[in-house]
C-alpha cells in the first residue's frame, strides 16, 4: 500500500527521561521515508526535545480549558510540540470510565487542536467468545466516525484486542487482518479516500519476533506497542520490521 508504516510506543505509566534520550538517539537513525516512529511517554516528558521523532500524548481532556483539575488540553499538547494523541485506549475505557461518547468527544478535541488521534478499539475475551467481535468494533468505530467534523482530517485507528494486551497472547495474523479489513470496510462506508489513506495499527503483545509477520498483512499499517516499547533494542527492531 502507499500508506507510510507507523509504529507507536505507548509507554503507559513507565519510563523516564533517560529512556527517552536513549530511544530518540536510536530512532533518529531510522529512514523517515520508510517508517514513522512515534513516542508516547507520560505527559511530563512531552516537552523534551525528541529531534526528528514525533511525540504523542496518551490522553487528552475533552474540554478546551476551565476548572478541570489535573487535565491537559489539546492546545497545551500542541504548544509543546506534540503531534499525535492516543484516544480511547482500552485501559482508559476499562479503568477510567471512558465511554464511546467520551472517546468521540476526545477525538473532536484532538482534531480541533490540530493533532492526529490514534483511536483505539478492541473486543474483550468474553466478547470474542460470544461472537461479538465485529459488533463491538463496528460500534466503537462508528461512534467516532459519526461525529467527525470532516473526512479530510488525518486520523489513525489501532485495533487492540483486549485479551492480547500485556498478556503475551497475540492475535494471529489472520484474526488481526480480518478485523483490520472490517475496519477499512466501515471507513469506506463513510468515505473512500478516508479508507485508503487511514492507517490501522495492530496492538497487543507485539514483539521483535512476531512483528514482521503481523506488519506483512495487507491491512496492518504498523503497531501500537506497549511492553516492548520500553526496551530500546526491541522497539528499534519492531520499527525496522515495519519497513
Ligand atoms: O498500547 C499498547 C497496547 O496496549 C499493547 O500493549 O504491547 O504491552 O501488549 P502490550
Amino acid at each position: 500500500s502507499t500508506r507510510l508504516p507507523l509504529v507507536v510506543a505507548n509507554w503507559k505509566l513507565n519510563g523516564d527521561r533517560d529512556l527517552l534520550t536513549n530511544m530518540v538517539e536510536r530512532l533518529d537513525t531510522l529512514n523517515a521515508e520508510q517508517v514513522e516512529a512515534v513516542i508516547c511517554p507520560p505527559f511530563v516528558y512531552l516537552s523534551e526535545d525528541t529531534a526528528s521523532i514525533q511525540k504523542g500524548a496518551q490522553n487528552i481532556a475533552s474540554q478546551e480549558s476551565g476548572a478541570f483539575t489535573g487535565e491537559i488540553s489539546g492546545r497545551m499538547l500542541r504548544d509543546v510540540g506534540c503531534y499525535y494523541v492516543i484516544v480511547g485506549h482500552s485501559e482508559r475505557r476499562a479503568l477510567f470510565g471512558e465511554t464511546d461518547d467520551i472517546v468521540a468527544e476526545k477525538v473532536k478535541a484532538t482534531l480541533s487542536a490540530g493533532l492526529i488521534p490514534i483511536i483505539c478499539v478492541g473486543e474483550t475475551d468474553e466478547e470474542r467468545e460470544n461472537g461479538e467481535t465485529l459488533t463491538v468494533i463496528t460500534r466503537q468505530v462508528k461512534a467516532v466516525l459519526d461525529v467527525l467534523p470532516s473526512f479530510s482530517d488525518s486520523i489513525v485507528f489501532a485495533y487492540e484486542p483486549v485479551w492480547a494486551i500485556g498478556t503475551g497472547k497475540t492475535a494471529s495474523c489472520e484474526q488481526a487482518e480480518d478485523v483490520h479489513n472490517e475496519i477499512r470496510q466501515i471507513l469506506a462506508g463513510y468515505n473512500h479516500e478516508l479508507a485508503n489513506t487511514t492507517r490501522i495499527l495492530y496492538g497487543g503483545s507485539v514483539n521483535p519476533g512476531n512483528s514482521k509477520e503481523l506488519f506483512g498483512s495487507d491491512n496492518i499499517d504498523g503497531g501500537l506497542i506497549g511492553g516492548a516499547s520500553l526496551d530500546v533494542d526491541s522497539f528499534m527492531t519492531i520499527c525496522e520490521n515495519a519497513v
